[in-house]
């Protein structure tokens, strides 16, 4: 099978640079590659950056239009991959494996782009992950499109967002998700957009099978002593154990980074060795957390 036509759904973070690692690949194999975008999207500026390097535009809401009518919308393209993650909301992933089937394209790449949920389970802290599975059965059940599962952990800039809580660097403090030894999976999104392009066009062609990535898989300990060393600062250190997380989260059992938290600090499917991923097996460079630190931050002053 070849990729003759490529459908992306959403064009968010990590949809714009799927898209652009597709257009680098495509021309030369002259791929046709398409967007689907809410109507009042069509004509924002990100929208007109891909216009300029080939790419269609199609109009289409995957809330609002009915399953059928994205199956319409599906069924001209040979591979569909799904970028929007849970943006949509709940039910949507469901959904659009349904349109995907119905409109029976050749083969379908779902919102996965993150932990393995197969180790995980049904019934964990965060239970939007319950969905992934319902899609991963759906898929597996049926012969008639083929699918494509691509995990690639955490975003690595999550890890410093001060919001979740992990590394804040305005606080000067990184809290261990579970403990010091437990590990975790990170790839950017820059790195997730090039893999999944030569994943896709990979030949011979992948399919029916998860592949994953790792621009990195570290313990909190090590990624403590990497920021400390790549900034020249000593961060105060506090672990958050699963017992203190999902007291946390029964407090507020809505909030969906306690959801986060807790399930990440479990340890379960969050991170895998880098030997088993398509970077390392093609020797693809990726961004490590060490080279993501040198890139995007600086120690805060009063630590320098
Ligand atoms: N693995 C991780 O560590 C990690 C970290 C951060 C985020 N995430 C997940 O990653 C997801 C995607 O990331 P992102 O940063 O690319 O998200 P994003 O920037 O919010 O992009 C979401 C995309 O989906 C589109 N969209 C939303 N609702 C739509 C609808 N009804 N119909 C058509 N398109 C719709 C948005 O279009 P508009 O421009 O029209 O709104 C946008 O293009 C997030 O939702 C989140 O679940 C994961």
């Amino acid at each position: 099978m070849t990729s003759s036509s490529i459908l992306v759904l959403g064009a968010g973070e990590l949809g714009m640079a799927v898209l652009h690692a597709l257009a680098d690949l495509a021309a030369p194999r002259g791929t046709r590659i398409a967007v689907l975008l809410r109507p009042a999207s069509l004509q924002s500026a990100a929208a007109s950056t891909l216009a300029e390097r080939g790419i269609e535009r199609v109009p289409g809401d995957l809330l609002n239009d009915s399953l059928s009518t994205l199956a319409g919308i599906f069924a001209p393209f040979d591979t569909v991959i799904c970028c929007t993650g849970f943006a949509a909301g709940p039910g949507t992933q469901l959904k659009l494996a349904r349109a995907a089937i119905e409109a029976g394209v050749r083969r379908y790449v779902p919102w996965q782009f993150g932990v393995d949920y197969d180790v995980i389970g049904r019934g964990s802290p965060q239970d939007t992950f319950d969905e992934q599975l319902d899609v991963r059965d759906l898929l597996r059940a049926q012969q008639g499109t083929q699918w494509l599962i691509i995990s690639t952990g955490m975003f690595t800039s999550f890890l410093f967002e001060p919001s979740f809580g992990v590394v804040d660097l305005a606080q000067n403090s990184v809290h261990a998700l579970g403990g010091w030894d437990t590990a975790v999976t990170v790839t950017t999104p820059e790195d997730i957009g090039r893999l999944t392009a030569q994943i896709v066009f990979a030949q011979p062609p992948l399919a029916n099978q998860v592949v994953f990535t790792a621009g990195d898989t570290l313990s909190y300990g090590q990624l403590a002593d990497t920021v400390d060393a790549a900034l020249g600062i000593q961060l105060k250190r506090e672990p958050w154990p699963v017992p203190m997380l999902l007291d946390e989260l029964a407090k507020d059992p809505d909030d969906n980074l306690k959801k986060y938290r807790a399930v990440f600090a479990q340890g379960n499917g969050v991170a895998w060795d880098p030997a088993v991923t398509f970077n390392v097996r093609h020797q693809i460079a990726v961004t490590d957390v060490a080279a993501w630190i040198r890139q995007h931050l600086k120690a805060p002053a009063t630590n320098r």
